[in-house]
Formats: C-alpha cells, sequence, structure tokens
C-alpha cells in the first residue's frame, strides 16, 4: 500500500517569501506524525498544498497514492484548517450533514451521532455553534474532518483553543483514529502533547525540515544522577548503557545507592536546538 502523505522537494514562494525550501515527508499508513515549527516555519503552508488548497512553486505531493488536489486525493483525506469557522446558526448535527453533502458521504445521521460521539459532542447535538465553547467548536471541527471515513487527516492546530481537559480528550481520540489505523499529520505548538501522542516528529523552520524521527531517536544523553548518601551525584554525558557500570563503581567503593536516573534531552530542548534563531 502507498504512504498515506508523501512530500518531495517542496517549494513554496509567496512572491519573494520562500515559505517552504525544499520538503520531503512521509507519514506512513495508520502512522501519527506531528509537524513542528516556531510561527512562520511554513507548517499551514505544507498541510494546504497537501490539501490542494495552495499550489506548490516546485515538487510534489501526494495522498495515499494520488496527487495531492485531485478528486481521489481528496476523497481519501479530510481536513481542519487551522482557522476555521462554522456558521453560527447552524447546529452541530447540521455542520455534520453540510460536510456529508460536501463529501458525498453516504452515511446518514449513523454517522453523524457515531461522530458527535467519538468527539464528546452526542448531547450537544442540537446546540448552534454560536452557543458552543470554543474547544466544543474544535472538537466539532475534528468530527467534520472524519466525514466520510477518510484514511489520512491533516489537523492544523486542533487543540489550540482547547482547556487540558479538552485537549486529552482530542490525545484519546487520536489515539483512538490511530487504532483505526487512520494516518494523520498533525500541526501544534504544544510540544508536551505530541511528545504523548506522535509515533514521529518532524521541526520545520524557515521551510526546511531541520530534525525528524521518534521522539526516543531524537532525545540525546544528558547524564546519570545517582542517589548516594552525600547527596546526588550527576554523572555529564553518560547514557543509560553507562548506568550498571556506574552503580557498580560506586556500591564498590562503599556507597549506598538510592536512586539512578537517566537524564534525556526533553523534546523542547531538541526543539529549540533545531529551530535555533528562528526560535523567536
Ligand atoms: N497567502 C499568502 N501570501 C503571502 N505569504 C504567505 C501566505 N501564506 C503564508 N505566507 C507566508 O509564508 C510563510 C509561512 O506561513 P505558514 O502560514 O505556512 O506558517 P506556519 O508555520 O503555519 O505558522 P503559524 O505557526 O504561525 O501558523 C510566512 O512567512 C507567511 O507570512
Ligand atoms: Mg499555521
Amino acid at each position: 500500500m502507498s504512504a498515506a502523505f508523501t512530500a518531495r522537494g517542496l517549494v513554496k514562494r509567496y512572491g519573494a517569501v520562500t515559505a517552504l525550501d525544499g520538503v520531503d515527508l512521509d507519514v506512513e499508513e495508520g502512522e501519527l506524525v506531528g509537524l513542528l515549527g516556531p510561527n512562520g516555519a511554513g507548517k499551514s503552508t505544507l498541510v494546504k498544498i497537501g490539501c490542494g488548497l495552495v499550489r506548490a512553486t516546485a515538487g510534489e505531493a501526494a495522498v495515499c497514492g494520488s496527487r495531492a488536489g485531485s478528486a481521489q486525493a481528496r476523497a481519501a483525506m479530510g481536513y481542519l484548517a487551522e482557522l476555521f469557522r462554522f456558521p453560527g446558526w447552524s447546529s452541530a448535527d447540521e455542520v455534520l450533514l453540510l460536510h456529508q453533502r460536501l463529501a458525498r458521504s453516504s452515511g446518514g445521521p449513523g454517522e453523524r451521532g457515531e461522530l458527535l460521539e467519538l468527539v464528546g459532542l452526542a448531547d450537544a447535538h442540537a446546540r448552534r455553534v454560536e452557543d458552543m465553547s470554543k474547544g466544543m467548536q474544535q472538537r466539532l471541527g475534528i468530527a467534520q474532518a472524519l466525514v466520510g471515513s477518510p484514511r489520512f487527516l491533516f489537523l492544523d492546530e486542533p487543540t489550540s483553543a482547547l482547556d487540558p481537559g479538552g485537549r486529552r480528550t482530542v490525545r484519546r481520540l487520536l489515539e483512538e483514529l490511530r487504532s483505526r489505523g487512520i494516518a494523520v499529520l498533525l500541526n501544534s505548538h504544544l510540544l508536551s502533547e505530541i511528545e504523548l501522542v506522535c509515533d514521529r516528529v518532524a521541526i520545520l523552520s524557515r521551510g526546511r525540515i531541520v530534525a525528524e524521527g521518534r521522539p526516543s531517536e531524537l532525545a540525546r544523553p544528558r547524564g546519570v544522577e545517582v542517589d548516594v548518601d552525600g547527596g546526588t551525584r550527576v554523572f555529564t554525558g553518560a547514557g543509560r548503557a553507562d548506568a550498571p557500570r556506574l552503580v557498580a563503581d560506586l556500591v564498590a567503593a562503599g556507597e549506598h545507592v538510592y536512586g539512578v536516573r537517566v537524564l534525556e534531552s526533553t523534546l523542547e530542548e531538541i526543539y529549540l536546538e533545531a529551530v535555533g534563531e528562528d526560535a523567536g
């Protein structure tokens, strides 16, 4: 099977501004990939090219094997825009009905009910958008992206308006999508969230991918801390593999060891190092 999303040598120039400067990225079937980067790095531009809303200056993008923007590609994907607004007078159910028509989904009331249930809005199906909190609207936006059972989702900052409880709901939702085999490319500024939920992260800076991998692969050892009678000894530069020897040496030297911690760089440290001066 083809990858859920591929970008090859994508370049996008808006006049004098180079938003994407040669981006290669793959999202495999069922994979959840987090796209990180400072404001203006090109994240939304990449997503819009993938949806067929923006035309690339050079390079190619494909969704589930079909050229981005083609009817087949659009049928295979769902999209939640960074800035979206549904008509205030329409109910949650009507918003989904409209999108079922747009996506030519034959799911009917069953699909609408299931999606509202999935995003925790079952009780609010008749509530008008203007009477919903921002968080509820954002969850409705995710339900909208899932209309027509897409195999791949572009979510551009789906948790930016959510409180911690709402973010956890979305995190569980993303895990549920993964268990259903739906691939996701997720833009976010919330590093801890990306670290918790994503299989892989790509960091974009000034239109280029500057780091990519599983959060655990990107993390670098920062040392080993060992608690002994006199306090905590820090062995800078040591990693997990060094821990048994360090402990054995301390014990051989007559120390009592109460605790050992292997320190690794956090995603925030990796991110700040990768984007350098672009961090703002
Ligand atoms: N329609 C447009 N016309 C001109 N310039 C644009 C347009 N859209 C985006 N840009 C520029 O392209 C660059 C990348 O913008 P983009 O919206 O992709 O960034 P982003 O990574 O999504 O940022 P943010 O985190 O703020 O959402 C920016 O310099 C932006 O000003
Ligand atoms: Mg953006």
